[in-house]
């Protein structure tokens, strides 16, 4: 066959020339243009890492439903901050699996608790670390519910409150910097504020999950964290995933009552809510690459079907350009050791 019939095809009649006069792809050309004309830049200063404390010494073992992630001890905890801290991480988030559980969560408060045993060695060997704590009662409740289980087994409201309010409390007076409320009650974040006012912590600042689904992506956290409800579900309190208006009223209430940062939760399903916040306020916004969200790319890349950095550059990249100012994620420590090469 003669390579004369594969020349090249003639330009159709049809082709306006001067319409290409605009030519996206020049700024596509080499690595430096791209880099130049990107529009969002992901920092390791952005991610905050989510870490489990438990009781004890030198402990550090690995959480099934969370490779990579582990269960830690006050000091094994300070080890695994350092050394995110020195890939770039600044910010932390504990929670804690207390030693014994009751109906209404009451070692949620014990100053010798987890958290606040960690929350004081981190900051004894780390003070420039942000160092926040996840204030809810499921870890520490006999059923795993986020609030107080009142008649018929309804979670009651306004009984959670001073509880939550106590347990942020006791969180500030071991130092922490920002309290997280994860719990989806109404009020909370006034009632958290004002108990911190009340207490003299005026500068212990609030990170509220603001806007947090009832999500089926939680499992291997609540495997993780021995926090899974057990009877019913948490939907009478946590948001339904098909709702976006209710989202902006949700963080509208958070805000005036006094939260420093809003939150969404999960983040990956959810970006549009992301892109809401963003708009509806311009204080930071936080998106939460949660546990379910983690276990998948890990379990993909453990088979070979992902590139697991690219994965997950990716998708924190995608959260920040949905407006996310920072991002809670497993992954925290790998991704700014890969930002940083
Ligand atoms: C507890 C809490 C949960 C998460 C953070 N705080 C679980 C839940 O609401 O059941 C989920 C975190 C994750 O999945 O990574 N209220
Ligand atoms: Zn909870």
């Amino acid at each position: 066959m003669s390579t004369s019939r594969l020349r090249t095809p003639p330009v159709e009649p049809g082709v306006d020339l001067a319409a290409l006069r605009q030519r996206p792809r020049r700024l596509r050309a080499g690595a430096a243009l791209r880099e130049m004309v990107r529009e969002t830049r992901l920092h390791p200063a952005q991610l905050i890492y989510p870490l489990f404390v438990v009781a004890g010494r030198g402990r550090r073992e690995e959480i099934p439903s969370l490779p990579g992630q582990f269960h830690l001890s006050a000091d094994t905890l300070v080890e695994e901050a350092r050394t995110a801290w020195q890939q770039g991480v600044k910010a932390v988030l504990l929670f804690g699996l207390p030693e014994a559980k009751d109906p209404l969560g009451e070692s949620a408060v014990d100053p010798a608790g987890p958290v606040q045993q960690g929350v004081r060695a981190l900051k004894r060997a780390l003070p420039e670390l942000v160092v926040m704590t996840d204030v809810c009662l499921c870890g520490y409740t006999t059923h795993g519910h986020c609030g107080v289980v009142g008649e018929g087994g309804t979670i009651d409201n306004d009984a959670t409150l001073p509880l939550l309010a106590q347990a942020a409390v006791s969180h500030a007076q071991a130092g922490a910097d920002l309290v997280a409320p994860s719990d989806m009650m109404d009020g909370r974040v006034g009632a958290i504020r004002q108990a911190l006012d009340a207490a003299g912590f005026t500068s212990t600042g609030i990170m509220a999950y603001s806007v947090k689904y009832a999500s089926a992506c939680y499992g291997p956290f609540r495997e993780a964290a021995g926090s899974a409800p057990q009877f019913g579900d948490r939907r009478s309190y946590q948001m339904d995933p098909a709702n976006r208006r209710e989202a902006t009223r949700q963080a509208a209430l958070d805000l005036a009552a006094g939260a420093d940062i809003m939150m969404v939760k999960p983040a990956l399903a959810y970006l549009d809510i992301i892109s809401d916040l963003r708009a509806l306020s311009d204080r930071p916004v936080a998106a939460y690459n949660v546990s379910g969200e983690y276990a998948m790319v890990k379990a993909a890349a453990a088979r070979g079907w992902l590139d697991e950095r690219a994965v997950v550059l990716e998708m924190l990249t995608g959260m920040v350009r949905a407006g996310a100012d920072l991002v809670l994620t497993y992954h925290a420590r790998e991704a700014a050791r890969w930002l940083q090469t």
